[in-house]
C-alpha cells in the first residue's frame, strides 16, 4: 500500500511534444523534451499517487511507477487525457502544438517548384481548457486541481494571469524560455513561478527533479487543505 502525501489520489500529468502529421514523412513538433513532465509524474509516484502520465513522443525513458500513455497529436493527446481520467490532480505540463495541419496527406507532398507550399492549417483543441473549464462539481470529471504550464519569452508573470484566467485553471507554473531565461527547452535546470488567484510565488532556479519535488509537495497540502474544508 502506497505511503506518502499523495497516497490514495490519482495524478494525470502530460508531458512532451506532440507531433503533427502533414503527410506520411513530414510533422509539425516543438522543442520540448519530457524532462520536466516525466520529472513530476516520477515525483508524484514517489509521493504516493497513482500516476497516469500521458506521453507525447519522447526520447526519454519511461518515469519509475507511473502508467504511461503514448499520444502523438494533440487530438490524440485530449482523447488519452479524457480516458484517464478521473483524477485528484492534473498536471498539464505538455508543449501541445497549436496547430495542426488541416488536412494530413495520405502520400508525400511533391513540390514542383512553381505553387506555393499546400499547407493549411487548423487550431488544435485547447487540452488544458478543456478539462478546467469543466463544471466544479463531483461527477464532472473535473479534477480538484488543474495546473497549467506558461513557456513565455516575455512578461512571464503578466501573461500567466492572464493564462489562468483565460483557460480556467488553478494554478499556472510560469518559465522564461527566452535564451536569457537559461536555455529551459531541452535543459535540466528551470526557474519558475507559480501563478494562482492568492498571488505570485518566484522559486530560484533549480534542477528540474528538484522543481517536480517541490511541486508536488506545494500540491499535496493545497490538496490536503482543500479536502479539510
Ligand atoms: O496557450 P499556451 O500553449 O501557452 O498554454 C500552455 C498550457 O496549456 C500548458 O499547460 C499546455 O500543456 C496547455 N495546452 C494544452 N493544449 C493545447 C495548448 C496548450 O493543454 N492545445
Amino acid at each position: 500500500r502506497a505511503r506518502g502525501p499523495l497516497a490514495g489520489r490519482h495524478v494525470l500529468v502530460t508531458s512532451g511534444p506532440t507531433h503533427e502529421p502533414i503527410d506520411p514523412v513530414r510533422y509539425i513538433a516543438n522543442r520540448s523534451s519530457g524532462k520536466q513532465g516525466h520529472a513530476i509524474a516520477a515525483a508524484a509516484a514517489a509521493a504516493g499517487a497513482r500516476v497516469t502520465l500521458v506521453s507525447g513522443p519522447v526520447a526519454i525513458a519511461d518515469p519509475p511507477g507511473v502508467a504511461v500513455v503514448r499520444a502523438e497529436s494533440a487530438r490524440e493527446m485530449l482523447a488519452a487525457v479524457e480516458a484517464a481520467l478521473p483524477a485528484d490532480v492534473a498536471i498539464f505540463a505538455a508543449a501541445v502544438a497549436d496547430w495542426r495541419a488541416a488536412e494530413a496527406k495520405p502520400s508525400k507532398l511533391k513540390k514542383d517548384g512553381t505553387t506555393p507550399a499546400p499547407l493549411a492549417l487548423a487550431l488544435n483543441p485547447d487540452i488544458l481548457a478543456t478539462i478546467a473549464r469543466r463544471p466544479r462539481e463531483p461527477g464532472s470529471g473535473r479534477p480538484a486541481l488543474v495546473v497549467g504550464f506558461a513557456a513565455e519569452t516575455d512578461d512571464v508573470v503578466e501573461n500567466a494571469r492572464a493564462k489562468l484566467a483565460r483557460k480556467g485553471c488553478d494554478l499556472v507554473v510560469a518559465n522564461d524560455v527566452s535564451a536569457a531565461g537559461g536555455g529551459v527547452m531541452g535543459g535540466d535546470f528551470n526557474a519558475v513561478h507559480l501563478v494562482s488567484p492568492e498571488g505570485v510565488e518566484t522559486w530560484a532556479r533549480a534542477a528540474k527533479d528538484e522543481v517536480a519535488r517541490r511541486l508536488v509537495a506545494h500540491l499535496a497540502s493545497r490538496l490536503a487543505a482543500s479536502s479539510q474544508e
